[in-house]
Formats: structure tokens, C-alpha cells, sequence
């Protein structure tokens, strides 16, 4: 007897087949007749299969009607075509062995819709609700995506640091990793010295992979790093974690198009993926969480976006005919609240926003010869705002040095970084994707806590 996922049961290929099915139960119902009902899930796919639970079991009285939402069991049975409307098929249940048993007083997810902040409470449960189970095999597609696309456009993937010296984005928001007794450090001239550290000096955990990729760009040509990384910003909003995940590709020889070019592509590519190998996840989001999302989703794949620089972009808020919480002006940064109204009501398609004012980005973007603007690219899309936040780089050694004194930031710290400019320096541009805003972007849902398995935001690290 074959094991196979309910994915696979529910396919009509597989009817008559006598097979071995593992899950949970999500519901059961007694039928007068004399036999059961129950909708099984093991999580392999959105749907359930129904399992048809025949009176004759031996343990039918004793087992199989006391069976409750989340007990875990194990079915053998025969693939059959399903009178029922709705599913291809059905399962004939020969035996039914109850593995882990569910309290039905206290199992915390009961048959009825939890609110997402309840469910926050439940982050070890909630994968197990129809939502999650999405999420968690939508987040799996888009991370296969993007390995697929890079690899088959000849990017390497590379494995930068998680621990590092260096602040990429020179904000400041780092989290300090240290081995020192927070209570006693030792000390000199009355600060803690961190020559005694275990690293020998001050060292933090990685805001953006984005510096150490340069290098093997300026070496392997095409490249991509892809893993965590952390912000210690305070930002309690529905687009920010302390925790998250970044995809950040860089390419030698290239300038801000080339890099505009490639960041349509990707996103092209991923929604693509997405809507042909999470059809049913897709479907689900767009009944049950966003009734435009699909409409949205191929008005972006379908049109090219929009290029507007950050100037055009402050003039089209300018003449904007609505009052903004935060005031708009050259020079100041763009909130969620302006992002969206270009991509969702003025464009009504992703905008590249590009060369922004040269004090709102950080010291590594190629200065413009204006002086005033770096050629800096953020990618807005409808729904979300920042999706992508990227730039050409600046190669020239002297430019590069004077912003980071600009920016307060000790050149002789980041020789390293430097030493890339003074050999052979290129050309080269990148940019970075947030895995959870582009997750939010295509399943609608609302709070960017609730597309990570365990959200990480300010004041909350359970689990
Ligand atoms: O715009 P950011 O800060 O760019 C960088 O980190 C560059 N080093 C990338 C590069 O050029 N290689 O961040 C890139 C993206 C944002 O557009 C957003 O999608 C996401 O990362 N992001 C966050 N996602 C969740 N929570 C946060 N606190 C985020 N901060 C940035
Ligand atoms: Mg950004």
C-alpha cells in the first residue's frame, strides 16, 4: 500500500488505488445512515479529501465517532470518484488508527474563523488553519522562484554573514551581538571595552547582505544573496519586522536600467509562478482575503511599470487632490501613504521611483551629476508601497569616501569595502526584495506578522 499526500488523493488519476493516508482532522459528521464523515488535511495542499468511515469499522463505535478537529490519524482506504459535487474523489476507509488525540473542550482551533490577532497568540497552531497552510506554501513558491530565476539567468548564489562589523544601510538600527556580561563589562575610560568582546570589537547582526555581495560581484560578475536579516528600527507598523528575509542580486557592469530591467523581470516571474503552482492557494486569497487580488496581480504582470523619477514623483503629489498626514516636499522622505497613491491611484501599476535626493539614501549609491540626487530605485507596487529598494552603486573611490564622512561613517572602517573601488572598480548596481512585502503583495492579506512563520517586531520574540 502506497503513501500518498491528499494533494495526490484528490487527483482523479488516483481512484482506485488503495492507499495510506497521514493528517488531521478537521471535521467529522455521523451520518444517519451509519457511517462518517471526515475531511482530512495533512497539509500537502488547500483542500481536504473526505474520507467515507463505513459502520462495519471494528473500532467504528469506539474510535472513529469520537474523532475530533485536530486529531491526528492514519487512514488506509480505496480512491474512489466522489458523488459529491465539489471534489474529484473520495476516500473508502478499511481501517482508521487514531494517532494523537485532540481535546475537543480545549483544541484552540475550532471549526469557526479565529481573528488573524488571536491566531497571532497561536503561531505553533495557526499553520494548521486554511490561511497559514497558504502562506506557508506560497512563501515556499516565491523562495523556489527566485533561486530558479537567478540561477537560470547565470547569477551564483552566494552566502554572506549574518554576523558583521560593517552598518550597510548606515541607519543605525543594528542589534548588537556581544558576548559581554551586560551587568559588569569590562571597561575602559569609563565605556565597555570591546577589544574584550569575543569578536575584539563591536559587532552586529546584518541589516542587508548588500556589501560583502558587492565583492563577489566585482569578481563573479552576476550574483545574489538571500537570507535573514535584521532591523532594530521601532517601527510598529503592517510592513515592518525586526526579523526578515532579503533576496538582494548584484551585477557587475551594469547601470540603474539594466538594474530596473531586472527587477520587472523578477517580479513578472514570481507572480507568474505563483498564480500556475499555487492556483488553489491563489483562488483561496482571492475569495477569501482579497476579492481584487487576482484582477491586480495580472494588471501587473501584463503591463510594463511605470518609470518616474523621484522629482516627477513629488510633483504628482504636489498636485494630488487630497491632504496628506505627513507633508510632502522635495527632500523629504516618501510615507506608505504617498507610495501608494502613485502605484494604486495615480498609475494604478508598479512605479519605479528613482534618482532620490542625496541625503535620504545611504553612502553607497552613485551620485548623480546634479550633486543633489543618487541613483537610487525603489519599486512601489499597489497594496503595499516599497517593495524593492535598490541603486547603481558608486564606484568612484573619492565620491565614495566623501559621502560616508558625509554620513559619519569612518572610511578606514570599511577599507575592505573600499579596496573594490581602488582595483578594478565596475559599474555595478543591485537592489533588494523583501521576501514578506512581496508575500503580502500577492496573497492581499494585510499584516506583514501574519506571512512570517514567527514574527519578530518590538516587544514580541515568542516562540
Ligand atoms: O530598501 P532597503 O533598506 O535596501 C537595502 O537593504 C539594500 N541594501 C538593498 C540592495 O540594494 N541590495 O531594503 C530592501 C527591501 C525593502 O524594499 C523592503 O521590501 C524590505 O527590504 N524591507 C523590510 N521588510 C520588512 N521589514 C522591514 N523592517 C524592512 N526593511 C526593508
Ligand atoms: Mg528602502
Amino acid at each position: 500500500m502506497d503513501k500518498i499526500t491528499v494533494a495526490e488523493a484528490r487527483k482523479a488519476e488516483a481512484v482506485g488505488r488503495h492507499v495510506r493516508l497521514q493528517g488531521w482532522v478537521r471535521t467529522r459528521r455521523d451520518s444517519k445512515g451509519g457511517f462518517s464523515f471526515i475531511e482530512l488535511n495533512d497539509g500537502s495542499c488547500q483542500g481536504n479529501v473526505q474520507i467515507v468511515a463505513p459502520g462495519e469499522l471494528a473500532n467504528y463505535e469506539a474510535v472513529v465517532k469520537h474523532l475530533h478537529t485536530g486529531a491526528s490519524v492514519v487512514i488506509d482506504g480505496e480512491v474512489k470518484t466522489s458523488p459529491a459535487k465539489g471534489q474529484a474523489t473520495e476516500i473508502l476507509a478499511s481501517h482508521v488508527e487514531l494517532i494523537g488525540n485532540a481535546d475537543a473542550e480545549k483544541y484552540p482551533l475550532q471549526k469557526k474563523g479565529h481573528t488573524y490577532e488571536f491566531l497571532r497568540t497561536l503561531a505553533h497552531l495557526r499553520p494548521r488553519t486554511n490561511t497559514f497552510g497558504a502562506i506557508a506554501r506560497l512563501r515556499h513558491q516565491v523562495s523556489m522562484s527566485i533561486h530558479q530565476f537567478f540561477h537560470e539567468h547565470g547569477f551564483y548564489y552566494i552566502h554572506t554573514p549574518i554576523i558583521t562589523a560593517s552598518d550597510c544601510e548606515g541607519a543605525g538600527a543594528l542589534f548588537r551581538v556581544t558576548t559581554l556580561d551586560p551587568d559588569a563589562p569590562p571597561k575602559v575610560a569609563g565605556k565597555a571595552d570591546f577589544t574584550k568582546d569575543f569578536f575584539g570589537k563591536q559587532a552586529y547582526l546584518t541589516v542587508s547582505g548588500q556589501l560583502q555581495v558587492e565583492s563577489f560581484a566585482c569578481s563573479l560578475g552576476k550574483v545574489y544573496t538571500f537570507g535573514p536579516t535584521f532591523r532594530a528600527e521601532n517601527s510598529n507598523t503592517p510592513r515592518h519586522l525586526a526579523e526578515f528575509w532579503m533576496v538582494e542580486p548584484e551585477m557587475a557592469f551594469c547601470d540603474l536600467n539594466d538594474n530596473m530591467d531586472l527587477a520587472e523581470a523578477f517580479l513578472k516571474r514570481i507572480i507568474a509562478d505563483a498564480l500556475k503552482y499555487c492556483a488553489e492557494d491563489m483562488k483561496f486569497f482571492q475569495e477569501r482575503i482579497d476579492p481584487d487580488l487576482l484582477k491586480r496581480l495580472d494588471g501587473v504582470l501584463n503591463k510594463p511599470f511605470k518609470r518616474v523619477s523621484y522629482t516627477e514623483g513629488i510633483g504628482l503629489l504636489l498636485k494630488a487632490p487630497q491632504t496628506w498626514e505627513f507633508p510632502v516636499a522635495w527632500g523629504s522622505d516618501l510615507q506608505s501613504e504617498h507610495e501608494r497613491y502613485l502605484a494604486e491611484e495615480y498609475f494604478k501599476c508598479p512605479v519605479i521611483l528613482y534618482d532620490y535626493p542625496r541625503t535620504l539614501k545611504p553612502f553607497y549609491m552613485k551620485v548623480n551629476d546634479d550633486g543633489k540626487t543618487v541613483r537610487a530605485m525603489d519599486v512601489l507596487v499597489p497594496g503595499v508601497g516599497e517593495i524593492i529598494g535598490g541603486s547603481q552603486r558608486e564606484e568612484r573611490l573619492d565620491v565614495l569616501e566623501q559621502r560616508m564622512r558625509e554620513q559619519r561613517l569612518e572610511p578606514e572602517a570599511y577599507s575592505w569595502y573600499l579596496d573594490l573601488r581602488k582595483y578594478g572598480t565596475v559599474p555595478h548596481s543591485g537592489f533588494g526584495l523583501g521576501l514578506e512585502r512581496c508575500v503580502l503583495f500577492l496573497s492581499g492579506m494585510a499584516n506583514i506578522r501574519d506571512v512570517i512563520p514567527f514574527p519578530r517586531t518590538p516587544g514580541n520574540a515568542e516562540y
